[in-house]
């Protein structure tokens, strides 16, 4: 019975798909990051960008399923945290997409193409710009980043308050 009534309330199975898949792209990015900055060699900044433009995609593909998705029914809450959610889950799509778009203008600037797993180039379609590239480079570091930070562990703190303080199963809506 409980079980008939918690799949009514979940996300579709592209919803799902498209988070866990995206969270995933995601950390891969960041580690292939840390790889680079703690080994030698360009292979791990190459599967950064990679990655980065792979999420990129990702996302643009999720906001379009977003759009013609209509969201489960929440569980009761204040209104206050609707609206933080509303927010922050706006901030997260904005952010991931924000943050791959500025990785290429910071490499497009600096006169470097981006390649794609070897797939495919993203040309430099600019005239390089040492000081845009700078900009870019610390926007993408410094602001986007941080935020995204900030963000995803605000994200992920609601879902374990809803887990383990309300007990409203909100979890089951994504899994
Ligand atoms: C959502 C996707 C991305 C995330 C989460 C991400 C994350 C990061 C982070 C955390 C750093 C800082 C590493 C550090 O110094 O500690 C970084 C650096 C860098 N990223 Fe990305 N990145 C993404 C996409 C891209 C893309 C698409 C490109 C290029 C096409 C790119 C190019 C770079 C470069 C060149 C650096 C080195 C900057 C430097 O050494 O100062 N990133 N990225
Ligand atoms: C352990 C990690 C994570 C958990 C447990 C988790 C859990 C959830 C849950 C339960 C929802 C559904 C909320 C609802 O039904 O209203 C959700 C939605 C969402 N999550 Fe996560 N998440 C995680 C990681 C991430 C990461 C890393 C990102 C991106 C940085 C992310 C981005 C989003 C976004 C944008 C939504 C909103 C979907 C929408 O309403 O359009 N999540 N997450």
């Amino acid at each position: 019975m409980s079980n008939t009534n918690s799949n009514l309330s979940k996300w579709s199975v592209a919803s799902r798909l498209f988070h866990w898949i995206s969270a995933a792209l995601l950390l891969i990015t960041w580690v292939m990051m840390f790889l680079h900055n703690n080994l030698d060699g360009s292979l791990y900044i190459g599967l950064h960008k990679s990655f980065g433009v792979s999420l990129l995609f990702w996302m643009v593909a999720r906001v379009i399923n977003r759009i013609f998705t209509k969201s489960p029914p929440l569980p009761p809450m204040p209104t206050w945290q609707v609206l933080v959610s509303k927010l922050s889950h706006f901030s997260l799509y904005a952010l991931l997409i924000a943050m791959p778009m500025v990785g290429i203008l910071m490499s497009v600037y600096g006169g470097r193409p981006v390649d794609v797993f070897g797939l495919f180039q993203i040309p430099v379609f600019v005239s390089t710009d040492r000081g845009l590239a700078r900009f870019y480079n610390d926007v993408h570091v410094d602001i986007i980043w941080q935020m995204i930070l900030v963000f995803t562990a605000l994200h992920i703190g609601a879902a374990l308050y809803h887990q383990f303080v309300k007990k409203d199963n909100l979890l089951s809506r994504m899994k």
